[in-house]
C-alpha cells in the first residue's frame, strides 16, 4: 500500500567525503559514500520520505544545492566536511533554510584536532549529531522524522 510521502530530505555531503571507504578508516570507518548512501535510503522510504542526496568537493556548487533543493525541503541533513570549520558562504546559505538542518560528522570532532572543534554551522542548525560513524546520518533522518512529526507535514 502506497503512503503520502513526508516531503523530501536533502542529505548534502561536502569535500572528500566522495573518499569514504579509502579515507582515513580509523575516523570515517571503511563503509563507501555509495553504501551509506543506501542505508540512507532504505531508512527515509521506511520513515515515508523522499530523499535526495548530494556530493561535490566545490564550495559554490554546494551553496547553489542548498538554495536549489533545501528550499522546498521537509529537512536538511549536512555533512559539510572541512567546510564546518571555516565557510561563513555556506552559513549563510543554510541560515536562509526554513526547514530543520542537522549537522552531522561520522567523527567526534572534539577528539581531534581544535582546528575541528569549531563550527560556523552549530548555532543556526537544529540540531547535530556527530562520532557515531555512518549512525550519525541515520540518526539525523530519525530526528528530521521527529522534527516533522512535532509540526505536521508541511503540505
Ligand atoms: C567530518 C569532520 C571534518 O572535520 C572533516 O574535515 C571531514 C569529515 C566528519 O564527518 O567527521 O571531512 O565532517
Amino acid at each position: 500500500m502506497s503512503r503520502k510521502s513526508l516531503g523530501t530530505i536533502v542529505v548534502l555531503h561536502g569535500p572528500n567525503l566522495d573518499r569514504l571507504g579509502a579515507r582515513e578508516p580509523r575516523w570515517y570507518g571503511s563503509d563507501t559514500l555509495e553504501a551509506i548512501n543506501g542505508e540512507i535510503r532504505a531508512l527515509a522510504a521506511e520513515l515515508g520520505f523522499d530523499v535526495e542526496i548530494r556530493q561535490t568537493n566545490i564550495e559554490g556548487e554546494m551553496i547553489e544545492t542548498i538554495h536549489r533543493e533545501g528550499s522546498g525541503a521537509a529537512g536538511v541533513v549536512i555533512n559539510a566536511g572541512a567546510w564546518t570549520h571555516t565557510s561563513v558562504a555556506i552559513r549563510d546559505a543554510v541560515t536562509a533554510l526554513e526547514c530543520p538542518v542537522v549537522e552531522v560528522h561520522l567523527s567526534n570532532v572534539y577528539a581531534r584536532e581544535s582546528f575541528r572543534h569549531r563550527s560556523v554551522l552549530e548555532d543556526i542548525v537544529t540540531g547535530k549529531i556527530l562520532g557515531f560513524g555512518k549512525e550519525s546520518y541515520l540518526l539525523a533522518i530519525r530526528a528530521i522524522r521527529a522534527a516533522v512529526e512535532r509540526k505536521g507535514p508541511t503540505s
